[in-house]
C-alpha cells in the first residue's frame, strides 16, 4: 500500500479498519482534556469498558453469597480459571488442557522451572539472549545458585553482534551447539521487551530440543501480539502476563503452557497444592496429590478471582476478533508508524534509528540520536504517552485493538513540533 502522511489518508485507513469500533471499548487516558495517544499498551494495555462488569459481578456475588460464591455463583469461583482456558489456548496455539491461569509471571516461570530446570552434573546450563529482561535474569541466577552451582558456569547468554542491534537465529543455534549435551534448559523472551525483536520460536525450539534440553519462553510481549503455535512448535512450557496486550490490568493474572506431554503424571518434579489436585476428590481432603489431567496441575493455591474477571473480560474481546485480525491491523499499523517516522526523520533532519528489526510484532523501539530526553518529556506533556529507555531509546507500541491510524499522523506532528521547537 502506498502510504501518505496526511490526515485524510490516516483517516481513510480508520474507516477502513475492522477493528475501528473498538476504540470506543477502551478508557483513554486524558492530558489537558484531549485524550491520549497510547503507545505504551506493550507495558499496560488501556482498560476495556465491559472489564468493569466483570469485575463487579464478583463483588457483587461476594456481597450477596459470601463463601456459597464458590459453588453457587453464575461463575463459580471454584472454577472459574477454567473459563480462561480455551480462549487462551487459541492465543497462544495450545490445546486447551496445556493452558492454566495462576499467580503472577515471574512466579510462574520459577514455578516451571522447578519441573523443567532439573540440572545434573553433566547437563546444567541454561541459555538465554543477553540483557534479558531483569526479572529473567534474577530469576535465571536465583535458580542456579538454588541448585548450588555459579551462574558464570551455568549461564550462557547469546550476544548480539558488535555494531547490531538485534539477535541472530544463527547465533542462538550455534550457541545451542556449542553447549550441546550440557544443554538443560533454553529460555529466551519470544518477543524481546527493548527492541521488540520476534525470535525464530519455531526453529530455536526445534534445535534446543534436538540438543536435548528443555525449551521454554518467556512470552510477556508475545502474547496477543504475535502469532504463536506452542503446540505445533513443540515447546515444553511458557508463561506470560495478561495485563500488556491482553488488556487485563496491572499485576493481574499470568497464563501458563505446559506441553501436553506432561500431563497427568505424578513423577514429574513439581511444586503442589490443593488446587491442581483432581477436583473431583479435591474437597475429600485427601492426604494424596492426584494431579489435575491438564495444566491445572501447577494451580497451588485457590485462585485469585478478581485478578482473573479482568482476563476473562479481555479473552472475551479476543474470541470476538480472533488473532488473525489483530495481527493483520498490527501489521499495517506498524507499518504506517514507521512510515510517518521515516517521514518526519527527512523533512526534520531527526536522525532517528528504528532498531526493531524485520521480524517484529507491535513495538518498534527508535533510537533518538541527536535528542535528549527533552524530546520525550515533550511528546508526553503533549499527550503522547510512550516510554523511555536509556541511553536513548523511545519504545513504541500502537496495540491494534485501540490505536488510530489518526494517531499515527498526529503523532508524526507533535514530533516534528517537539524537535523543530527545541
Ligand atoms: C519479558 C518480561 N518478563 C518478565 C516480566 C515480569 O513480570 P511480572 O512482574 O508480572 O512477574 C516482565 C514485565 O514486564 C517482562 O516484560
Amino acid at each position: 500500500m502506498e502510504f501518505q502522511n496526511t490526515l485524510e489518508f490516516a483517516q481513510k485507513l480508520d474507516k477502513e479498519d475492522k477493528l475501528h469500533s473498538y476504540r470506543d471499548e477502551f478508557y483513554f487516558p486524558k492530558v489537558n482534556g484531549k485524550q491520549v495517544i497510547y503507545f505504551t499498551g506493550n507495558s499496560l494495555g488501556l482498560q476495556p469498558k465491559r472489564t468493569k462488569k466483570f469485575v463487579d459481578e464478583v463483588m457483587t456475588d461476594w456481597a450477596e453469597l459470601a463463601v456459597e460464591g464458590h459453588f453457587h455463583a453464575d461463575k463459580s469461583w471454584w472454577d472459574y480459571h477454567e473459563r480462561l482456558a480455551a480462549p487462551l489456548a487459541k492465543v497462544v496455539g495450545a490445546k486447551t488442557e496445556e493452558v492454566s491461569v495462576m499467580n503472577t509471571l515471574s512466579v510462574n516461570l520459577h514455578l516451571l522451572m522447578v519441573s523443567f530446570y532439573r540440572p545434573t552434573q553433566k547437563r546444567f546450563k541454561i541459555l538465554c539472549e543477553e540483557k534479558a529482561f531483569p526479572s529473567d535474569q534474577y530469576m535465571l541466577k536465583s535458580q542456579v545458585r538454588f541448585h548450588g552451582l555459579n551462574p558464570d558456569d551455568a549461564i550462557v547468554e547469546v550476544k548480539k553482534r558488535e555494531g547490531e542491534n538485534h539477535w541472530r537465529t544463527e547465533d542462538v543455534l550455534a550457541k545451542i551447539k556449542e553447549v550441546g549435551d550440557e544443554l538443560a534448559l533454553v529460555l529466551i523472551g519470544g518477543v524481546n521487551y527493548y527492541n521488540g525483536q520476534v525470535f525464530d520460536m519455531e526453529t530455536i525450539t526445534k534445535a534446543g530440543k534436538d540438543a536435548g534440553a528443555f525449551v521454554g519462553w518467556d512470552l510477556a510481549h508475545g502474547v496477543g501480539n504475535v502469532a504463536l503455535k506452542l503446540n505445533e512448535w513443540g515447546a515444553d512450557f511458557a508463561a506470560w502476563c495478561s495485563y500488556k496486550y491482553m488488556n487485563s490490568g496491572p499485576g493481574h493474572a499470568s497464563g501458563i503452557y505446559i506441553n501436553e506431554k506432561y500431563l497427568g503424571k505424578e513423577d514429574i518434579p513439581r511444586f503442589e497444592g490443593w488446587w491442581g489436585t483432581k477436583k473431583e476428590t479435591r474437597f475429600l481432603m485427601k492426604p494424596e496429590f492426584e494431579p489435575m489431567e491438564n495444566a491445572d496441575a501447577w494451580q497451588i493455591s485457590n485462585a485469585p478471582i478478581l485478578a482473573m474477571a479482568p482476563y476473562l473480560a479481555s479473552l472475551e474481546m479476543f474470541e470476538e476478533v480472533g488473532m488473525e485480525v489483530l495481527i493483520e491491523k498490527r501489521t499495517t499499523i506498524v507499518a504506517y508508524l514507521e512510515f510517518i517516522l521515516h517521514e518526519i526523520d527527512a523533512e526534520v533532519d531527526g536522525s532517528f534509528e528504528i532498531i526493531t528489526p524485520a521480524d517484529r510484532g507491535c513495538q518498534l523501539s527508535v533510537f533518538l540520536h541527536g535528542h535528549g530526553k527533552e524530546l520525550f518529556d515533550f511528546l508526553m506533556k503533549n499527550g503522547v504517552i510512550t516510554d523511555w529507555r536509556e541511553p536513548n531509546v523511545i519504545r513504541l507500541a500502537p496495540a491494534p485493538f485501540y490505536c488510530s491510524y489518526e494517531d499515527m499522523y498526529r503523532f508524526g506532528q507533535l514530533l516534528k513540533k517537539g524537535i523543530l521547537e527545541k
